[in-house]
């Protein structure tokens, strides 16, 4: 018997990537989106790539009356936790909207797990939880802080769900803190769609190769980094989807873990549009300029401990990175 798992969140950018590995896996996914991110057609494009339709409901994790239907009419045994808004600078505008929709969101789903006995889920958590590294790489026990409301929503959620743990042995909790995802789906059919002008460097650099923007500006380029641009993480996005595979896998051994899922290798901004640039051969046109505010310089994780407990570490590199965003860039018009 499948079992049916649970994704909110499950129609946008990771979210569409981790249905895909659900059902290769032989589960079956359930995605509860209430679109305010994503677009109905990416479900028509899973479909396409997993060969059968894919379960979808249009609601808000908010709704509990929704959730628990969802819970109970698709037999849901486990739950994997997307669902959110994620736009650091349009938090620090918004910050009540973040909290009633992370936080609030995270509450009204968790006591619609407990009502119908469901209490596995794995937690789409963030690097930024770690605020400004104070060494390098970022291990799980690095000192937590945040910066901006979105990052507060994060660790708020990640107290929530230990305090959770700590009051019921029943509930089996992975927090999973992801570094950079980037990429897309090698089909060319999924991928990263953001509203209006990116904020983040892939989607960008994707619009300067179609030509849509004349030129990247590279946010700083006096870091103390090798070359003076700000060195991040990135991991492609199916990587991270068979982390969260691997994460569900062995909820049952876990009570509440934290887990960083990343490389363990960091690029700077010139590294990426460099490997865009030979990978594609396509013109990334760039100036440097300021740093941008609230940036810090490098971030890289350590991995070791996503190897030990789910024996899991990426096998793409940023070359298939840069492939594969730019294949759905190509495919998609970037709509
Ligand atoms: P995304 O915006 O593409 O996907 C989030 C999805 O959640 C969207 O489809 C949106 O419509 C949906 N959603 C939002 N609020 C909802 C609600 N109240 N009820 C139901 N659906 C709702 O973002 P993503 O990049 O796929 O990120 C997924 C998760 O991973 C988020 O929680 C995000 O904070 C976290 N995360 C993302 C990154 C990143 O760089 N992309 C990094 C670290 C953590
Ligand atoms: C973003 C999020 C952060 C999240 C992290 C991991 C923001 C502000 N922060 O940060 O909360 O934890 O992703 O997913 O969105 N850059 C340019 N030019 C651009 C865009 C970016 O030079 O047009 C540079 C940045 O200065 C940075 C690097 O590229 O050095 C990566 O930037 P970005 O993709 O926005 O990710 P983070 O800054 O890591």
């Amino acid at each position: 018997m499948p079992d049916s798992i649970l994704l909110t969140g499950g129609s946008g950018f990771i979210g569409s990537h981790i249905a895909v590995e659900v059902a290769r896996a032989g589960h079956r996914p359930v995605v509860l989106d209430n679109l305010c991110n994503s677009k109905a057609g990416v479900i028509e494009r899973l479909a396409r790539i997993i060969g059968r339709p894919i379960d979808f409901v249009q609601g808000d994790i908010r709704d509990g009356a929704v959730v628990r239907k969802v819970i109970r009419d698709f037999g849901i045994t486990r739950v994997i936790h997307l669902a959110g808004l994620k736009a650091v600078g349009e938090s620090m505008s918004m910050p009540l909207a973040y909290y009633d929709n992370n936080v609030v969101g995270t509450l009204r789903l968790l006591e619609a797990m407990n009502d119908c006995g469901v209490r596995s889920i794995v937690f789409s958590s963030s690097c930024t939880v770690y605020g400004d590294p104070q060494r390098l790489p970022l291990t799980e026990s690095h000192p937590l802080s945040s910066a901006n409301p979105y990052g507060q929503t994060k660790l708020t959620i990640e107290l929530m769900l230990r305090d959770l743990a700590r009051s019921d042995d029943r509930w089996h909790i992975c927090l999973l803190r992801y570094f950079n995802p980037v990429g897309a789906h090698e089909s060319g059919l999924i991928g990263e769609d953001p509203n209006g002008i990116p904020n983040n460097l892939m989607p960008f650099v994707l619009k300067v190769a179609a030509g849509q923007f004349k030129e990247l500006g590279v946010w700083g380029s006096d870091y103390p980094t090798p070359d003076g641009t700000g060195v991040r993480d990135y991991i492609h996005v199916v990587d991270l989807a068979v982390g969260h595979l691997r994460a569900m896998e062995r909820l049952g051994d876990m009570r509440c873990e934290a887990i960083n899922l990343g490389t363990g290798q960091g690029s700077s901004v010139l590294d990426v549009v460099k490997a865009f640039e030979r990978v594609n051969a396509v013109r990334v046109p760039y100036t440097l300029k300021d740093r941008r505010p609230g940036d810090i310089a490098a971030c890289w994780a350590d991995p070791a401990l996503a190897l030990q407990r789910l024996g899991w570490k990426t096998e793409r590199t940023l070359d298939d990175m840069c492939r594969d965003a730019w294949k759905w860039q190509l495919s998609s018009g970037g709509s």
